[in-house]
């Protein structure tokens, strides 16, 4: 049964939304937002016939959660983005309370969408379908409706196929809570992406070593990288630690081997993938030459997310920048894809002691720090990055109480590359040893201001806007 189209209060909301989020000064420059609403998860991140494909979580009608519908941006060069018809609205029973993240595939020259479609009742239980959706010559998609119900032995919460083929079979990850409020992850195995095989709990709260690793994972991704399997994952209810996993929910990674035919994985310790403010539901697509690429929700669920300024201006959250990830030593990096180097204005460059540097313009800004001593950098007055000989520590005020809030990344630091834009910052310490994004509400100006006394190497470039077209 279809359900009332939503689709003309859509079409209202974007067209009074949008002039309002373009003239905010938080809006960004150049990386990917809702053009109004709330946008969580990225979705379908692939490059398929010459294109890349990036899909939203999206509820253009609110700035809350209430309405998840798939937005479609497409690139065919990961810089210059456009935005493409509504993929998927919450409009059949079986997934009326939410047309939920997923990811694409390629099947027979169309672009294939595999999707949770969420249904919620009314005793607060829930259910999930997994579902398929697959491309029209109008450039939406058609549903095909579920094709996994609930396996038995999990809780309502199941959701987030990732959907891969190896050797001519297809297979998905998806993230489940069992009946005992354990997280875990799930694989099952498909001739035809229609009839699907539980091929069991790879990963996950009492699995293989790992205990106590929270009541809920989500947005699995499992992907071959330098000769290894990583799993990314979102663990909920993952106890805090000493200066790690302070986010409400983090989103982390494993390392290991994974073997196909025993589906089984055999891997290292969870550690956290991101270290700032803001960081979740990261998903990952092969490039043609082969690189892994990574974007992620430059947002955390719950927490003080409501309380942003920009949902007076009737939108809420942006993505991370486009990251490649490479594996050394058993340990996953994250750099700026080479592409966003298109965007860099003229090169400046300066030497000397930290507190007599040039303040910057951080609005759209890269700036590469060379260092071995300790300085601090203040954001407009939103956040401030200290660096000492213990790491990076990140301060922010609570947008609840102005409290102090912080956040650590533990090591030696030889160099920064520091990608600004309106509202955000992503550290990369390192070459991509460590990263930490945040957003920022910088007031009132978006002013760079360093201080300290030791020595400092900065080259620096502002950056061209590049709205989504
Ligand atoms: C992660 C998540 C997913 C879910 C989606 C709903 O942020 O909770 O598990 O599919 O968001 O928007």
């Amino acid at each position: 049964m279809t359900l009332a189209s939503r689709l003309p209060a859509i079409l209202q909301a974007v067209m009074k939304g949008q002039p309002n989020a373009l003239r905010d000064k938080h809006y960004p420059q150049w990386h990917h937002a809702p053009v109004t609403g709330l946008m969580n998860d990225p979705n379908g991140f692939i490059w398929f016939a010459g294109r890349w494909h990036l899909f939203y979580q999206w509820n253009p009608l609110a700035a809350d959660h209430k309405y998840k519908c798939w937005g479609h941006w497409s690139s065919a060069d990961l810089v210059q983005w456009r935005h493409e018809p509504l993929a998927l609205m919450p409009d059949r029973e079986y997934d009326r309370n939410g047309c939920y993240s997923g990811s694409a595939v390629g099947v027979e020259g169309r672009l294939t969408l595999c999707y949770t479609g969420n249904v919620k009742f009314e005793d607060g239980s829930r259910t999930a379908w997994q579902c398929l959706a697959v491309e029209n010559s109008a450039g939406g998609f058609d549903k095909a409706g579920p094709i996994l119900p609930l396996p038995e032995g999990y809780s309502g919460h199941v959701r987030d196929p990732k959907v891969w083929q190896h050797e001519g079979v297809w297979y998905m990850v998806l993230g489940a809570q069992d009946l005992h409020k354990q997280g875990k992850v799930l694989l099952f195995s498909s001739p035809n992406l229609h009839d699907w095989e539980n091929r069991g709990e790879i990963a996950g709260s009492g699995v293989h070593g790992l205990t106590d690793a929270g009541y809920m994972w989500e947005c699995p991704d499992l992907f071959p990288l330098d000769g290894k399997h990583v799993l990314l994952c979102c663990p909920q209810g993952l106890a805090r630690q000493d200066e790690r996993f302070l986010n409400v929910y983090p989103a982390a990674y494993l390392v290991g081997d994974f073997d196909y035919a025993s589906a089984a994985f055999s891997h290292g310790e969870l550690t956290e993938l991101d270290a700032g403010f803001e960081f979740y539901a990261p998903q990952t697509a092969q490039s043609p030459d082969g690189r892994r690429l990574l974007v992620g929700w430059m947002g955390v669920p719950d927490g003080e997310e409501m309380l942003q300024p920009t949902r007076e201006q009737g939108w809420i959250h942006q993505m991370t920048c486009l990251r490649e990830l490479t594996l050394k030593n058993g340990k996953l990096y994250q750099n700026p894809i080479a592409e966003l180097a298109s965007l860099r204005e003229e090169e400046r460059r300066w030497q000397g002691q930290a507190g007599q540097a040039p303040a910057l313009n951080g609005k759209r800004l890269e700036l590469q720090i060379n260092t071995t001593g300790d300085f601090s950098i203040d954001f407009g007055g939103g956040l401030t990055l200290e660096v000492t000989d213990r790491g990076i520590v990140l301060e922010r005020p609570s947008l609840a109480s102005g409290e102090p809030l912080f956040r650590y990344w533990h090591g030696t630091v030889a160099s920064l590359q520091i990608l600004c834009d309106s509202s955000s910052v992503e550290i990369f310490i390192n070459r991509g040893e460590g990263v930490m994004s945040s957003r920022y509400f910088p007031h009132p100006s978006e002013r760079l201001s360093f201080s300290g006394e030791s020595a400092v190497t900065l080259r620096y470039w502002s950056l061209r806007s590049c709205m989504i077209e």
